[in-house]
């Protein structure tokens, strides 16, 4: 029977574009949704920027533009990695909407009539320069245990001890270099440690099946207060200024961010419904009605260091606001990824840009498999190295996969004009091919996506052995052998269909491809086709090339920031060996140091982009025409793979206002923007902090 599925992946925070990590956990998801649609499930996948919080609100501070207006320079870059790395969400939608406003507060309001909702004092560090409460990362200081300066404020990185901010010596703002002070305010709360909350998140998290059994340990482990930890309440205010969603009844007070995030799952799923995407898809009914229907399946795809918010506050909020919100069926957890065995951060990703990928022409396909080859259902990290992604993707898509069909589908171009036919007995193959479907469907629906590739590689190394083990090669040149060549050929082809439909999920492209050309379907790939024998193939075209070592070279290859930040580019960093580059990190070598008069010799000055346009014909280059409150410059900047044009309009910027003007194919290029970048991304055009005017000068 069909089923009806409601998918999520984790709303990513809308203050800097995708890496590499938010990639792997959408193309996880994507193809788990695209198995399901395959068996003629009905999916809806739905995504949205997480877009509220005081980070956003800082940045776009700094920048002199709108939290909204960063939002939506975030946004528009969205696209070009989803659909680079064919990621089919139905529908994008932010946080920052109307349905997700009204979905907060209503859901808020139910909990606060649930008696689930206190109001109590907290003390907390506040800035008195900036008029703002500081969370534990605004607030520096000296470590109270081994007296290091400059320690964040809930621990410390030298030696680990965890403190309050209060603990902290000689604490400071970060945003001000102000000295907090406390100060008192009314804060609102989630009651989690409500007897009717635990006892129902010791259902909800130990029903057989919804969470893998790593992640139901560790909310039991919660959920007991082990440690002698109680589970806490949940501090669901923030006060003004906030960039988020006003709490009711509550002047100056707006929800944490965490709250409204998950909503915002709901949200994105309203917005679709009322783009009418839903009922292309096959849902007749509203929003409500599939939200609230016993057969609709939740199932939200998340990283292991939010198991917390997925496990415990989201399925309360949603049990205790009651119909039509429904609780999570399932919460798919999976680790993080590494690059050559160096851990990823949070913020600056790893060595891989996902843009740099794309744009030195690697195939998302490639990576897709790769992803797919060494994930599974455990709660594991999931490394990437450059070695085995060369091995996997050209052993196994190329030399195993792929290579079949060019070698059978070119005799029977060229001696039986296309017709298949099939001798002795097709009922043992129909038979080894269903059993081999059941047992990759079993695996992509459990996640086993590593087990599902090396039984469809088993496989295909079966077929290359028959293949050449009946040398139709041989047979090619004896009259009297067309019927077995024609054989052999035809079962290679039907051999290379079913791995081609078995693939379809994590090759979406190549499968597609694979279905017209070939085979002349003119639909996509269903799982039902795997059992279907071709009788007639296309001539082959060429379908996927080796991955050269020397692109994993180049993705790796740190981009200076200057060629990154002017066409009046230093020379780019060498290449380095892609096995040690992603270890390299974003230490590149210190230049000399120089004197405080050599220093002085650079003419830093803010400016304020007033135009932004692409030029025609240059890959790299966006045109900028900067105000420098004086009167304007034209200078070529090498951004255009991070910005779209639309979005820097506006802002702020740093420029060296004194750089010899430079006569390039496309213009006069009269100073530089600066701009950071390594090989974990970039460039990130610097911005001064709020207050600041075009022509200040910088220094
Ligand atoms: O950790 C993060 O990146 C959050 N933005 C995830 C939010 S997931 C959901 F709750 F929206
Ligand atoms: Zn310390």
């Amino acid at each position: 029977m069909a089923e009806k599925f409601f998918v999520t992946t984790a709303l990513p925070y809308a203050n800097g574009p995708f890496h590499i990590g938010h990639i792997m956990e959408y193309i996880q998801a994507d193809i788990w949704v695209r198995f399901q649609r395959m068996q003629g499930h009905q999916v809806h996948f739905v995504g949205a920027d997480d877009a509220h919080g005081a980070p956003i609100m800082l940045k776009a501070e700094a920048e002199g533009i709108s939290p909204q207006q960063l939002v939506a320079r975030i946004a528009a870059g969205r696209p070009r990695y989803l659909q680079g790395f064919h990621i089919g969400f139905d529908h994008w939608h932010s946080t920052d909407s109307p349905e997700n406003v009204a979905l907060s507060q209503d859901i808020y309001r139910r909990l606060k009539a649930a008696g689930l909702i206190y109001s109590k004092p907290v003390e907390q560090f506040y800035d008195p320069v900036k008029g703002m409460f500081l969370a534990d990362r605004y607030i520096k200081g000296e470590c109270p245990n081994c007296h290091s300066k400059d320690q964040y404020g809930d621990a410390c990185e030298v030696c680990s001890t965890v403190y309050a901010p209060t603990d902290l010596i000689e604490p400071y703002s970060v945003l001000t270099g102000a000295r907090p002070v406390l100060k008192t305010s009314d804060h609102l709360f989630f009651r989690l440690s409500d007897p009717k909350c635990i006892d129902f998140l010791d259902g909800w998290t130990t029903a057989p099946g919804r969470l893998q059994p790593q992640v139901a340990n560790k909310a039991r482990e919660w959920l007991s207060g082990k440690d002698d930890q109680a589970l806490g309440d949940w501090d669901i205010s923030r006060d003004a200024p906030y960039f988020g969603i006003p709490i009711p009844d509550a002047p100056g007070k707006y929800f944490y961010v965490w709250l409204d995030a998950p909503i915002g799952y709901l949200a994105s799923l309203q917005s679709y419904f009322a783009s009418g995407k839903a009922r292309a898809n096959g849902e007749p009914r509203s929003f409500e009605e599939f939200l609230a229907a016993p057969d609709t399946k939740q199932i939200h795809f998340i990283g292991k260091d939010i198991i917390y918010f997925h496990t415990l506050f989201w399925p309360a909020m949603l049990r205790f606001a009651g119909p039509p919100y429904k609780v999570p069926d399932n919460v798919y957890v999976h680790g993080f990824i590494t690059v050559s065995g160096e851990k990823m951060s949070k913020s600056r990703g790893t060595g891989i840009s996902p843009l740099r990928y794309l744009d030195i022409g690697m195939s998302p396909e490639w990576l897709r498999y790769y992803i797919a080859a060494k994930l599974n259902a455990n709660v594991e990290d999931l490394d990437f190295n450059p070695e085995d992604f060369v091995a996997r993707v050209n052993s196994d898509l190329v030399g195993k996969y792929v290579n079949i069909a060019s070698r059978a589908a070119n005799f029977i171009t060229r001696h039986f004009d296309g017709a298949l036919a099939y001798a002795g007995d097709v009922e043992a193959l129909r038979g080894q091919a269903a059993e081999l479907a059941r047992q990759v469907g079993e695996s992509y629906e459990a996640r086993e996506f590593g087990r599902a590739m090396r039984e469809i590689m088993a496989y295909a190394d079966r077929i290359n052995q028959d293949f050449d083990a009946r040398q139709p090669w041989v047979l090619a040149k004896d009259p009297a052998k067309r019927a077995e060549l024609q054989d052999i050929c035809s079962r290679t082809l039907y051999g290379f269909k079913l791995l081609s439909v078995l693939l379809a999920p994590v090759l979406p492209e190549v499968g597609a491809r694979v279905a017209r050309e070939l085979y002349g379907l003119e639909r996509a790939f269903g799982w039902p086709d795997a059992l279907e024998l071709p009788q007639r193939v296309n001539a082959y075209r060429h379908l996927m090339t080796r991955v050269d070592p020397k692109q994993l070279d180049a993705l790796f290859e740190a981009e200076s920031p200057a060629a990154a930040a002017t066409a009046a580019a230093a020379p780019a960093a060498p290449a380095r060996a892609a096995g040690s580059a992603a270890k390299a990190g974003a230490a590149a070598a210190a230049p000399a140091t120089i004197s405080i008069d050599e220093f002085k010799r650079l003419d830093l000055r803010v400016a304020r982009i007033v135009a932004a346009e692409h030029v025609t014909g240059a890959d790299k280059l966006l045109k900028l025409t900067l105000d420098l409150g004086t009167g304007t410059r034209t200078v070529f900047a090498g951004i255009k793979s991070a910005y779209d044009p639309a979005a820097l309009t506006g802002r702020l910027t740093i420029m060296v206002a004194n750089l010899a003007p430079r006569k390039m194919k496309f213009g006069v290029s009269e100073g530089m923007v600066l701009a950071a970048s390594d090989e974990s991304g970039g460039p990130y055009l610097l911005s001064p902090d709020s207050g600041a005017a075009p022509g200040m000068r910088v220094s």
